[in-house]
């Protein structure tokens, strides 16, 4: 199951953060597969067009192997954004669109890729600034939700796992930028980087 990973973890499991396997690339895969077949049902008689949007930078690795689960006729689009890091423990929901959309989204049916949703502000915001650019319909899908911590009153419609406090990385998720590079989620060792999740949890990570 692991085959894939060995040979990240050669050097990567010498680092005393990486901690314990949380979800292995094989049943990431699986729910992707799942995922992909659920859009393809849900959206098979639509009649508008079905864009995917991927928020930059971490969510475009599930987003790729999401789309090649998906049987239908679809168009990609990318939005990069940052948050503002706030004194307070939690994050600030101010958010910067570093880069918009190519394409309108008027008239056409919208799922917006995300990795993981933690507090909410970040999606509630983006979802306000495209509700406003008239889609026909908007959800969202997430491969990882954390609703321990969520603040913005949220509907998510397609969610892989849910999971914990814990801080991952893997599959697209980072700390400090490194990690996206792994095909298994891992969970980090808390008590080497304690300090660092907090300040990374309280700004919801800068450039995604
Ligand atoms: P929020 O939902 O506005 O709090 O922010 C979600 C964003 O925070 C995600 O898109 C990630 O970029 C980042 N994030 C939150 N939790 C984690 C984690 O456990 N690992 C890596 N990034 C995370
Ligand atoms: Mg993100």
């Amino acid at each position: 199951m692991e085959n894939s990973d060995n040979f990240n973890l050669k050097n990567l499991t010498k680092s005393t953060i990486l901690g314990r396997v949380l979800f292995p690339s094989q049943v990431i895969k699986n729910k992707v597969i799942q995922l992909g077949k659920a859009i393809t049902e849900d959206y098979k008689y639509r009649d508008n067009d079905l864009l995917l949007i991927s928020v930059l930078r971490g969510g475009v690795f599930f987003f790729t192997d999401l789309l090649r689960n998906i049987d239908l006729e679809i168009s990609i689009d990318f939005i990069g954004i940052s948050t503002y890091q706030t004194l307070g423990f939690k994050s600030s929901g101010v958010v910067k669109i570093t880069k918009d959309l190519e394409e309108s989204i008027e008239g056409k049916d919208i799922i917006i890729v995300e990795d993981i949703i933690d507090t909410g502000l970040t999606i509630d915001y983006l979802l306000r600034n495209l509700k406003s650019r008239y889609p026909t319909s908007i959800e969202i899908c997430t491969l990882l939700d954390r609703n321990v911590r969520r603040i913005a009153d949220i509907k998510i419609k397609y969610t892989g796992f849910t999971i914990g406090e814990e801080f991952v990385v893997g599959y697209g998720l980072d700390y400090k930028q490194k990690y996206r590079n792994l095909e298994s989620i891992y969970e980090l060792k808390i008590d080497t980087v304690k300090k660092d999740i907090e300040t990374i949890q309280s700004s919801s990570s800068n450039n995604q």
